[in-house]
């Protein structure tokens, strides 16, 4: 990939910061905080069924266990979401040079996404939580997306799924009455994925810049599609069954609408702003965002 000489000292720069200040989830995470039983695990926006009367009848304890197991869940599609990133760039490193400034970043990036499973899998452990693991259908579209689609798509890819969750990041990280150990793991993922999403802007401006129409409609809908992947592994109606909640089939249902809009709503900036960037959005693109991620573009 040949990046311009402006690009070329921005990944220069960031390869430098990810050597010299890496972040290491051991020690950057208080791992031996004392919890005093007012902690909360997820920001009551982000709860699927928070704004709905179900979510009213609840006690407190039974909110907060739910945010726990929900914050879990979504530490886990994290975690799995970059195990597949990771086969993605390996796959591409052993196409390009060791020499060029594209290896170098992308090893560095590899390094830190597998840290993150890491830290994922041991905030998981330390909430005691058992999280479920992806839907079949899950599964099967990751592992032939990661064989088979082309090196543009899977960048787009790993560009949305970052955007989604440095979006689930900040609400996290900014909100004082999150328990400390999520709120660093929000604080450290992000300010390595800033780095990656900066370069994988500016990897994927080759092929944003240069596209017409039907290639702009194309970037946007896999910008969509990636959200809705994400957003369709956060809730789970066994979650709902574990609290001991009555009529969770219908809890579930509503609870995926719910977060549906949430999630809409709280996306809408970043990734409306990157798709506007290469002018993704017309009739059609805007059209399926609103029926698929609720978002009024
Ligand atoms: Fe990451
Ligand atoms: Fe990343």
């Amino acid at each position: 990939m040949e990046f311009t000489t402006e690009d070329q000292r921005i990944i220069d720069k960031m390869i430098r910061i990810s050597k010299r200040n890496p972040l290491m989830p051991e020690t950057y995470i208080p791992w031996d905080y004392q919890e005093t039983g007012d902690e909360r695990y997820l920001s009551e926006d982000l709860i699927s069924i928070s704004g709905l009367e179900e979510y009213r009848h609840l006690s407190t304890p039974q909110k907060t266990e739910l945010g726990r197991r929900e914050v879990a869940q979504v530490m886990y599609s994290y975690a799995w979401s970059e195990t597949m990133a990771c086969a993605f760039f390996n796959r591409r490193l052993l196409k390009i040079e060791q020499h060029t400034r594209e290896y170098n970043f992308i090893l560095r990036e590899t390094i830190e996404e597998y840290r993150h499973q890491s830290m994922f899998c041991d905030a998981i452990a330390y909430l005691k939580v058992q999280p479920y693991p992806p839907s079949r259908i899950h599964k099967w579209v990751a592992s032939v997306t990661v064989k088979f689609a082309p090196d543009s798509i899977l960048f787009l890819s790993v560009l949305a799924i970052e955007m989604a969750t440095d979006i689930y990041g900040n609400v996290l990280r900014k909100d004082p009455s999150i328990h400390p150990v999520i709120q660093k793991v929000a604080q450290l993922h992000h300010i390595e994925e800033e780095r990656h999403i900066l370069f994988a802007r500016l990897w994927l401006k080759k092929y944003t810049e240069k596209a017409g129409i039907i290639k702009r409609s194309i970037y946007a809908l896999i910008v969509i599609i990636n959200l809705y992947f994400m957003r369709t592994m956060y809730v789970r109606k066994e979650i709902f069954d574990e609290l001991g909640l009555k009529n969770t089939d219908r809890i579930y249902k509503r609870a995926k609408k719910e977060l549906a809009y949430k999630f809409g709503k709280l996306c809408l900036s970043e990734v409306n702003q990157y798709v506007r960037s290469f002018n993704g959005w017309n009739t059609f693109t805007k059209f399926v965002a609103a029926k698929v991620l609720k978002a009024k573009i």
